[in-house]
């Protein structure tokens, strides 16, 4: 009989369970989210695990989910945390997008189990809930409910365009299509659970990237892509644009005491809700900082560089927060300079930091401020309803969430 598929009936039939059998034997059954060996899952820990390994390895994930589970061990006990609190442990594992939805999540679960004692029981529930897309949802109903579910993520997409030559950009909305369908065909309506998880595991441990374990693989002998020996033609993707660059100095305004003044960040935009020092836009003149903070959002520049270090890499426009705005104000103002942090011109590199979006070099700057001068910025902030906080180095690294970016830099 004809299928749909690159693949014949009887390799679509033999999928799932060469699968299995290869992750009873060679599968991680340890991970402290799985729930495949008790009769009663939990869909918190599972939803927990999955946001926390949306982008990020295992390997990363563990300690954090540790420590995430030990103040947060109930979907109640995250809903009903302080936002700083959350923040807190999840600084580091970047992202920060998912913490805010993951927050958001819990008090939008906790609502549903209000009203209906349970947790969603339907992919479509699971879709409704912030930060959780098609791919966390199945996880969610297969492994956290032991319902059906069916998972598509990047590893499913690399181990199925692998395994049937699918030539596809998986970035289209047509190969998605079609690795849904293929993925949806593939997995058993027992034990959905099991076959995701072991699905994960095949890509993250044998179908690797650039170095494929083919030898070892259940799927060899009708995997296409390994026929031909173009395992790493695939997946098919289309390339990414250069990430831009942008320039900001970090300034480490600090008291006679060695308290520093730390900003919390806007909710919306990078690093929302965490704590930060305030930035300030560089801009940048011919591949190099021109040495002048910029003093006003640019207005006209389109986003178009002006220079930059890379000439394929485009510089970012200026952007202050209402807060860097007013620092930067009452610092031309007050004629006040900040300087170098360190004594050698080698030691004045900055920082890169790299997003999702851009590259951000951050170079540390410091000035030293007397009470004063504390006084009148603290007025200035307050007056405008900004949260900030002047702690040390330690104290705000032991109290504050704060980007890995900012620790970086109290780090050097
Ligand atoms: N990646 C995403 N979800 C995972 C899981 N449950 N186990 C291992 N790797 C994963």
């Amino acid at each position: 009989m004809p299928t749909l598929f690159s693949q014949p009936e009887s390799s679509l039939n033999s999928f799932a369970p060469r699968l299995l059998d290869w992750f009873a034997e060679n599968g991680r059954h340890d991970l402290p989210w799985q729930q495949h060996q008790t009769d009663t899952p939990n869909p918190y820990i599972v939803w927990l695990s999955e946001v926390m390994l949306q982008q990020t390895q295992v390997t990363t994930v563990l300690p954090y989910f540790a420590r995430f589970m030990d103040p947060f061990p109930t979907v109640q006990d995250l809903a009903a945390a302080e936002w700083d609190m959350v923040a807190e442990h999840w600084a580091g594992l970047g992202y920060y997008a998912r913490a805010r939805n993951l927050h958001k999540g819990a008090k939008q679960l906790v609502a549903v189990i209000d009203e209906t004692g349970e947790f969603p029981q339907t992919l479509a529930g699971w879709e409704a809930i912030s930060g959780v897309g098609p791919s966390t949802a199945g996880a969610i109903m297969a492994m956290g409910l032991h319902r059906y579910g069916v998972i598509c993520d990047g590893n499913v997409k690399r181990v199925l365009t692998r395994w049937a030559a699918i030539d596809g950009d998986i970035t289209k909305s047509a190969t998605t299509k079609e690795l849904w369908a293929l993925a949806e065909r593939l997995t058993p309506t027992e034990n959905s659970g099991l076959f995701a998880q072991a699905m994960m595991d095949m890509g993250a441990t044998l179908c690797t990237r650039s170095k494929p374990a083919c030898l070892l693989c259940p799927l060899k002998d009708d995997c296409l892509a390994h026929a031909q020996g173009r395992e790493t033609d695939y997946p098919v993707k289309a390339k990414k644009q250069p990430k831009p660059s942008k320039f900001s100095d970090a300034l480490l305004i600090e008291s006679v005491d060695g308290e520093i003044l730390w900003l919390q960040r806007p909710d919306n935009g990078i690093w929302g809700g965490l704590w930060s020092l305030p930035l300030q836009f560089v801009e940048k003149v011919d591949g190099k900082a021109n040495g002048k903070t910029a003093t006003k959002k640019s207005e006209n520049d389109e986003g178009k560089p002006s220079g930059d270090i890379r000439s394929n890499e485009k510089v970012y426009e200026a952007e202050f927060t209402t807060a860097e705005q007013i620092i930067n104000e009452w610092l031309i103002k007050n004629e006040l300079v900040t300087e170098s942090v360190s004594n050698t011109l080698l030691d004045d590199a900055p920082i890169k930091h790299s997003l999702t979006h851009f590259h951000w070099y951050l170079t540390p700057r410091k000035l030293t401020v007397d009470n004063a001068q504390i006084l009148a910025l603290n007025k200035k902030l307050a007056a405008a309803e900004i949260d900030f906080k002047w702690l040390t180095e330690q104290t705000a690294r032991d109290s504050l969430g704060l980007p890995r970016a900012m620790e970086k830099i109290i780090e050097r």
